[in-house]
């Protein structure tokens, strides 16, 4: 097996050298030197304008984070994904998630066969599908209209799901309830149907491979809800619509596969919310608003895929990350977007980045000898400036930023969208200039608080600008963010779209099912069999 060879590349030992030489340089400095800088380190794009000038960049950093993707063969990887190459070497896939958005009548082929037609088949169906629920022409089993649609699944086919339907709120059907059900803790089943008539209740089965635990345990919970009301197995067909890549379980489960709508194997979960796994988005925002989200995933894959890396956001994005991660040992990315809408959009993308770049070998199956995915995290601002940006301004931690901020706020309120764009400008601001003691000093605060109150500064932040949040904005935002992880991987060289890291604890959790209601002997270690044993002490075994 050959060894990683991504820190033998020249542009690394470059990098490490101009690290060297820049690592203490503050963004003072630059700023100072510079007074184009923040108007030249920019970059716009499918209704996207990114000001990264406040990174720990020079232009030598820049030119030789551009030379490490050339040199990674970046161009040829973003060819070979969308061109569908099978580049998901450990399932054997290919990853064609962009042909989900791709226009109709254009051609993407796979395997010789142009997936296009396929992709607008199964939009056309779902649109079909959607227009009669919210026209109320598809009745529940009783006869009465469909008011609440719940949908089913966890990770891709709950977080892309949950967080473009918050996203979009503002453009949703506002007559009908939307839950979603993803936890296998009951609770989350008994919270989001409490409320619930069965009788005017639509459950999307949403599942990739109609097998996880999770999914498959909701599933047949909601069944028995529904059927304990409406008493009739016959009512599962108005009932139960399934999103899968797996016609055969689907039908297992009883529900028809007329009722059915389709994805395909190159789809990766994490990936999934522009395909039927997005049904839930389309029967709220509308087939209208989902095609317009289509086109803001199309209109940066396209940006992505022609533009020159210098002004590619998808690609600085990604780079800085790498400059951070692998140069400054920062282990984790804050995405603050001051938008209240956008409040479940950190934890999509937690999954979008550490599934897909948490990795420990390369994709030739070699140890890494450098960092890969640093932890994603976020909250909506302004809330988080009053929990956790103490830590980044001023804790030990270096944690790049990244801010969303809009130029108009879909409600409009007295002064709250300038609030809020001053909160998120000045944030940028500390982070990036601080305070210094010097500056503390002239304001006459006490010696003893000068150390407390003085900010250090350096801190680097991105700032994604956008008009407004439209469908075509959500769009746009989450391709940036695929293409970043992307671009990410492909320097670390790592396998971004599996997840072979999820699956011990799937086979280890099957094991220990049965063994919480039996009383057999136990082979764990110490610590599992004592809690086993407690567990079950507690639930009477
Ligand atoms: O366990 C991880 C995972 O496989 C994710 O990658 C995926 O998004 C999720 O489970 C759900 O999978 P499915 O859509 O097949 O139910």
């Amino acid at each position: 097996m050959t060894a990683a060879r991504l820190t033998r590349l020249p542009a690394w030992a470059a990098l490490r050298a101009h690290h060297a030489a820049v690592q203490t340089t503050h963004l003072r400095e630059l700023f100072e030197a510079d007074p184009t800088r923040g108007e030249r380190l920019t970059a716009e794009a499918a209704g996207v304008f990114l000001d990264y000038s406040k990174n720990r960049v020079t232009d030598e950093t820049l030119k030789l984070l551009l030379q490490l993707a050339e040199e990674c063969q970046l161009r040829d990887r973003v060819e070979a994904m969308f061109g569908g190459e099978k580049i998901n070497v450990t399932e054997n896939r290919a990853v064609l998630h962009t042909a989900l958005r791709a226009a109709r009548g254009s051609t993407v082929n796979f395997d010789g066969r142009n997936v296009v037609p396929d992709v607008h088949d199964t939009l056309d169906r779902m649109a079909a599908f959607c227009d009669r629920v919210r026209s109320g022409d598809w009745k529940g089993h009783t006869g009465k209209v469909i008011r609440s649609v719940v949908n089913i699944g966890i990770g891709g086919s709950d977080l892309g799901p949950v967080m473009a339907y918050e996203a979009l709120r503002h453009y949703t059907d506002r007559t009908r309830t939307f839950r979603f059900v993803s936890n296998v803790d009951g609770t989350d089943f008994a919270e989001a149907v409490r409320d619930l008539d069965p009788a005017e209740t639509l459950f999307i089965v949403s599942s990739k491979t109609f097998t996880t635990q999770e999914t498959m345990t909701n599933a047949a919970t909601a069944r028995a809800w529904l059927l304990a009301t409406l008493k009739d197995d016959a009512a599962v067909a108005k009932h139960f619509v399934a999103v899968s890549t797996n016609a055969a379980e689907v039908s297992k489960f009883g529900i028809d596969t007329a009722n059915m709508f389709g994805f395909w194997d190159w789809v990766g979960g994490r990936y999934s919310m522009d395909s039927a796994i997005g049904l839930s988005t389309m029967l709220a925002a509308g087939p209208d608003g989902f095609r317009e989200m289509l086109a803001g995933f199309r209109a940066m894959d396209e940006h992505f895929r022609t533009a020159p890396f210098a002004q590619n956001l998808p690609v600085l994005l990604g780079l800085l990350t790498v400059w951070y991660v692998d140069f400054f040992d920062a282990r984790s990315v804050a995405v603050l977007p001051y938008d209240q809408y956008l409040k479940r959009f950190p934890a999509y993308l937690q999954q979008l980045t550490m599934e897909s770049n948490g990795k420990c070998v390369t994709l030739a199956g070699a140890e890494v000898d450098y960092a890969t995915s640093p932890v994603y995290w976020g909250e909506p601002g302004t809330n988080g400036q009053h929990s956790f940006y103490q830590l980044i301004h001023q804790g030990t931690n270096l944690i790049p930023c990244d801010f969303l901020m809009f130029g108009k706020s879909l409600n409009p309120v007295g002064r709250h969208h300038d609030l809020l764009t001053a909160n998120v400008l000045a944030q940028a601001e500390a982070l990036a200039f601080g305070k210094t003691a010097a500056e503390v000093r002239a304001e006459g605060v006490a010696e003893a608080l000068v150390p407390h109150k003085t900010f250090p500064g350096n801190r680097p932040s991105n700032v994604l600008v956008v008009e407004k949040l439209t469908p075509f904005a959500l769009g746009s935002l989450i391709a940036l963010y695929e293409h970043s992880v992307f671009t990410q991987g492909v320097v670390w060289d790592v396998g971004s779209f599996d997840q072979w890291g999820v699956e011990l604890g799937k086979v280890l959790a099957q094991r220990i099912v049965p063994e919480l209601s039996g009383a057999g002997e136990l082979k764990h270690d110490s610590s599992t069999n004592a809690l086993i044993r407690r567990y079950r002490a507690g639930r009477g075994a």
